[in-house]
């Protein structure tokens, strides 16, 4: 075993800094004995001293400024869980690198705004950046690209990567709830984040998709580019009717890269009820990696939460204690291209919810519409109704969003339809 300590500063001692710290407490020889050396922690800093830990916080030097946390020459690796795209989190990042440090952050939306710049200062100086933990929680799905995939050209990246979406769906779908009332649960439960539409936007889970494209399409990570939308307009009639033709709704991000560019989504999608992206529950995340050699991959856990996140956080510190150098997005940065953000053109079969005034004709003018747009009805269901007006479900054949939105404009002139009808990709998984 090496004589010389890795020495740990510690940026943010909320839930994930808490957890960082209770491991490095409990499994001090368990990791000793992994990493080859012990690890150890030096300083710490966060926003209030005063606040009660639950925790023997007294030998740790305190630091007020994360920066200057950042800047000590008695660490080798400054940990940043403050959270935050910008002001102390990037500072004291950038002041890491400055000073000669390692970085092992959980910070997703400060990598996606500001990655390629970081990596490239860390690497210019031979420093390492690791975020296992900032995609994914607990889900080791940063080492599976890098390492255990990397003799792969990754053909899709898909995944369920906010458990706050995923638990407000799955709790409409089983108790039968609007999306008002199962957001208020969510937040009086503490699932929200202090902005609320960085969950239910698509936000957060945008973030994570574009870290993840960067590493498997040896791109610059451009969240910019993510096509978002949040689960904000997902009916309780839609999940009950997906649910009726054998689908889950789900907010899903699918990264490809085609040959326009590279498509990066972050949307409500319909995937098959008795896939394992249909059957994921709660808060639970999944992430779906596709190589050329390798085929399928699906990895299922904790997406959030104190275990699951300083789990990941350790995971990357060992590596580091270990010697392991990995470049930051798993190839060097400079050598990442710009990848061609591309628009979501590629077919699939769409889900159409439409309410039609109930008269003779008013389906076969529906269809005609389809039809003059190119687009092929697969399934079509009409449900009961008493009044005036009938809702009607159709499944389409594949088609690509344009197709379908022109079809949607032709419906309008129609004197059918009553109201907007509802359009939602069924992703293929
Ligand atoms: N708020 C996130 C989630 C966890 O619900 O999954 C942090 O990214």
């Amino acid at each position: 075993m090496s004589d010389a300590p890795l020495r740990l500063g510690l940026a943010g001692l909320g839930t994930v800094g808490m957890g960082v710290v209770k491991i490095l407490q409990t499994h001090a020889d368990l990791i000793a004995a992994r990493a080859g050396r012990r690890i150890e922690l030096v300083a710490v800093s966060a926003r209030d001293r005063t606040r009660n830990r639950d925790a023997d916080l007294s030998g740790y030097f305190w630091e007020s400024d994360p920066v200057a946390l950042a800047q000590r020459d008695d660490i080798d690796v400054f940990i940043e869980v403050m959270g935050g795209h910008d002001g102390p989190a990037r500072l004291s990042t950038e002041a890491a690198i400055a000073a000669g440090h390692d970085v092992v952050s959980a910070n997703k939306a400060l990598l996606a705004h500001s990655g390629q710049a970081l990596a490239e200062a860390a690497e210019a100086g031979g420093r390492v950046i690791r975020f296992e933990a900032a995609v994914a929680g607990g889900i080791p799905v940063i080492k599976a690209l890098t390492e255990g995939l990397a003799g792969n050209q990754i053909k899709r990246v898909m995944g369920v990567m906010n458990g706050t979406c995923n638990y407000i769906l799955t709790r409409m779908q089983n108790a039968g709830l609007p999306y008002d009332q199962v957001f208020e649960e969510a937040r009086q439960l503490g699932y929200l984040e202090a902005d609320p539409n960085l969950d239910v936007g698509g936000i957060d889970a945008g973030h994570k998709l574009s870290l993840l494209a960067a590493i498997a399409f040896g791109t610059q990570v451009n969240f910019g580019a993510v096509e978002l939308e949040g689960i904000g307009n997902v009916s309780i009639d839609d999940i009950r009717l997906a649910a009726d033709m054998g689908y889950r709704i789900k907010l899903l991000g699918v990264a490809q890269m085609t040959g326009r560019g590279l498509e990066q989504r972050m949307t409500p999608c319909l995937v098959p009820a008795d896939s394992p992206l249909g059957q994921l529950q709660g808060g639970t995340n999944m992430v779906v990696l596709e190589g050329d050699s390798v085929g399928q991959i699906v990895m299922r856990g904790p997406g959030a939460g104190m275990g699951p996140t300083a789990s990941a956080v350790m995971g990357d510190v060992i590596d580091i204690a270990r010697g392991t150098r990995l470049s930051t997005f798993g190839q060097p940065a400079k050598t990442l291209a710009a990848a061609i953000p591309a628009r979501t053109s590629s077919a699939a079969s769409h889900y159409l919810r439409m309410t039609l005034v109930d008269k003779p004709g008013a389906l076969a003018k529906i269809a005609t519409c389809l039809g003059e747009a190119g687009v092929s009805i697969d399934q079509m269901r009409q449900y009961g109704h008493s009044g005036t007006h009938a809702p009607v479900l159709i499944v389409t054949h594949k088609a690509t969003r344009d197709d379908i939105d022109h079809a949607i404009g032709l419906f309008a002139s129609t004197g059918v339809l009553v109201g907007a009808p509802v359009a939602i990709r069924i992703e293929e998984v």
